[in-house]
């Protein structure tokens, strides 16, 4: 979609009116400022007013506090899925960000904006996820600068981005990662010889899973929540 409709579509602004305001140097693409209104956007770009994230207006953005035992799928012929968990009407369109495997509890996010999607899972951009993860052994204190250093995975050939890893008890921890490899946690935890018995995502970027919601249930995302990543 060309620039200057977008701008328009987001903000509701008239074209003449977008043309005047890239003009003015107030449209970034991706941290660049343009004035090309028929600049093509394919759709991964982050485009902002004044430094405000533009997104489309009606587009929706959820919070889910997924319980175990369903997919991380839009559809699944024999399991139930996350969207099982919002009414039908909501729930089509939705991509999901970011998976979570069946047994993994904690914030999942929903959304039909695929650029916003792209922001958070991107492997170009670094999104911080957080984790709080049980292990079946103690964790060794020598794990903490393992997960720094970056830790080869199994059948991969490059080590895993320095990640943070807090011990929160002999067998709690809490996992920062800044990439969204599969199995990532469980694999990291493998590598060392350990196992994970039970893991939660606690917060994606700034957005923090919301201690008010029950298990199962979802929520809309706030304005500022939308915008914080
Ligand atoms: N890492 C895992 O191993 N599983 C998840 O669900 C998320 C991160």
């Amino acid at each position: 979609m060309r620039l200057d409709k977008y701008v328009s579509q987001c903000t509701g602004l008239s074209r003449k009116s977008v043309k005047q305001v890239l003009h003015q140097m107030r449209i970034a693409v991706d941290g660049e400022p343009v004035r090309n209104a028929g600049l093509g956007l394919s759709g991964e770009e982050t485009v902002t007013l004044d430094g405000h994230l533009l997104t489309l207006p009606g587009a929706r953005y959820l919070m889910v506090h997924k319980p175990a035992g369903l997919v991380c799928a839009t559809e699944d012929a024999s399991q139930r899925t996350v969207l099982d968990l919002l009414p039908g009407t909501l729930a089509s369109g939705l991509q999901i960000v970011g998976r979570l495997d069946k047994d993994t509890t904690g914030l999942l996010l929903l959304t039909d904006d695929g650029q916003w999607n792209h922001r958070i899972t991107s492997p170009r951009r670094t999104c911080a996820k957080v984790y709080c993860v049980t292990t079946a052994d103690p964790i060794a204190p020598s794990a903490i600068q393992a997960f720094r250093n970056g830790i080869v995975l199994k059948n991969e050939p490059k080590p895993t981005q320095p990640a943070e890893l807090v011990i929160e008890g002999s067998h709690q921890a809490r996992v920062t990662l800044t990439e969204g490899r599969y199995h990532q946690v469980k694999r990291m935890f493998a590598a060392l010889g350990n196992r994970v018995t039970a893991l939660h995502r606690a917060s994606v970027g700034r957005i923090q899973l919301d201690p008010e919601l029950p298990e199962g249930h979802y929520r809309t995302l706030t304005e500022e929540e939308v915008n914080s990543v």
